[in-house]
């Protein structure tokens, strides 16, 4: 089932068109699928049913309230990876006790907030962190649950910036270094060992990465078993890929499977924690092209979306579809580089692509709902665009539009 499909030639979220989205809301606006998300989030759900696992919500891929608290409704968990995520989550509905804290550089004020809150496992990266938690945890005078994420050499076939169990990444614990830092871990008062976690990069499409982790996890259970350390959870982090342009990563069901069957009948209860595979296709960007400029060189549609508003292109290089909502005929087809009116070269947000397009059109970009708005910035001093969830017949707005008052709330000049 597509959530965004053109209809009579007219872009439909769902039941409601994008035109009357764009009219009631203005451009640039992000609109989601509610039922996209819900339908990955239940895919998941249903790969892993037979067997003991919780689902940890990545909320860096998209951190509305409204999609954390659909998610929340569903018992979803949450990977979270600073305070400002948890606290999020609780406004959200979302679980303390299914919360996982992920990250290299979690601060003290934020370890304690979040043993106060009784989150679910920290996920530590480094020796000074199992020491700094252990610390704090005393002085609670609790116990932490903490889980180590190693870091099994494996390339994960991705972007480099978003690889992250290669050995040169800064992530987790070299796994050849990681018995050693359970037994280490195992004799501090203040600490629960529940798990082992690892997560090797994001926008994987194959599953030969995941499995090659998934056995190095697998001996290391073994060798903690050997040293009496037994743990109640693998953490298999997020990462599963989704189709941009022509990928074919494994479905939820493919990936998890064979996940399954190595563990078999084993009580250790499995966790994902899934991003961009549950709303990276649930969104969309919807833009308005401002100019049409040709030059000797190039075609550019200029359009009032920006990388300040959607990054991936201009950070990582990332292709994402652009179509436009309204379909006119071929017959003005031209190749356009479409870009944004920021003050940068790298501001484009496609490059070469046809399009039969006209000042004042709007244009769809696509697999806009993970690493979108949450990676937008207010950059050239442009306001952070308004959210829409769309049910079915319904739009709502979830987020509102930044106002330019909202820019510079909070500073102050110096006195004379
Ligand atoms: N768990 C941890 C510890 C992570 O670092 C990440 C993503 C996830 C889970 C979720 O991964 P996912 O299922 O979404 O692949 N901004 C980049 C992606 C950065 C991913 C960072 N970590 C992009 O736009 O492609």
């Amino acid at each position: 089932m597509q959530y965004f499909k053109h209809r009579n030639n007219t872009l439909y979220a769902e039941n409601v068109s994008t035109a009357s989205i764009a009219d009631q809301f203005g451009t640039p606006c992000y609109v989601y699928s509610k039922s996209a998300i819900e339908t990955q989030w239940q895919s998941y759900e249903d790969a892993l049913q037979s067997h003991p696992h919780l689902i940890c919500y990545s909320v860096k891929a998209n951190s509305n309230i409204a999609i954390l608290n659909l998610l929340a409704k569903k018992g979803s968990g949450f990977d979270v990876v600073s305070i400002g995520e948890i606290e999020r989550v609780l406004a959200a509905g979302g679980k303390a006790g299914k919360i996982i804290f992920s990250g290299v550089g979690k601060q003290s004020h934020e370890i304690k907030r979040a043993l106060e809150v009784g989150i679910r496992c920290f996920n530590v990266e480094s020796e000074a962190e199992l020491e700094r938690i252990n610390h704090i945890a005393a002085s609670l005078n609790r116990k932490a649950p903490v889980s180590i994420r190693v870091n099994p050499d494996v390339d994960p076939k991705t972007h480099p910036y978003i690889s992250t169990g290669l050995k040169e990444n800064k992530f987790g614990i070299d796994i050849n270094d990681a018995l050693s830092i359970y037994v280490e871990a195992s004799r501090m008062n203040n600490l629960d060992i529940v798990g082992i976690d690892c997560h090797i990069g994001s926008q994987i499409t194959e599953p030969a990465p995941f499995q090659d982790a998934f056995n190095r996890v697998l001996s290391l259970v073994d060798e903690l078993k050997e040293n009496n350390i037994l743990i109640q959870h693998i953490d298999m982090g997020g990462g599963l890929g989704i189709c941009y342009n022509n990928e074919t990563p494994p479905s939820p069901m493919e990936y998890i499977q064979p996940l399954l069957q190595q563990l078999s009948d084993s009580p250790l209860e499995l966790i994902l924690e899934p991003g961009r595979s549950i709303v990276g296709n649930a969104g969309i960007l919807l833009t308005t092209v401002e100019y049409i400029k040709c030059t000797t060189y190039c075609n550019f549609a200029i359009i009032d979306a920006a990388m300040n508003d959607l990054l991936r292109p201009a950070l990582y290089q990332a292709w994402q579809d652009i179509k436009a909502i309204s379909k006119h005929s071929s017959a003005n087809e031209k190749t356009y580089d479409i870009v944004g009116p920021i003050c940068e070269s790298g501001d484009f947000l496609g490059k070469q692509r046809t399009l039969s397009i006209t000042e004042g059109d709007r244009l769809a970009i696509y697999s806009a709902g993970a690493y979108g708005f949450t990676m937008s910035s207010n950059y050239n001093s442009r306001p952070r665009v308004a959210e829409v969830m769309v049910d079915n017949d319904q739009a709502y707005l979830i987020r509102k539009r930044e106002t330019i008052r909202d820019l510079f709330e909070g500073e102050t000049i110096l006195p004379d």
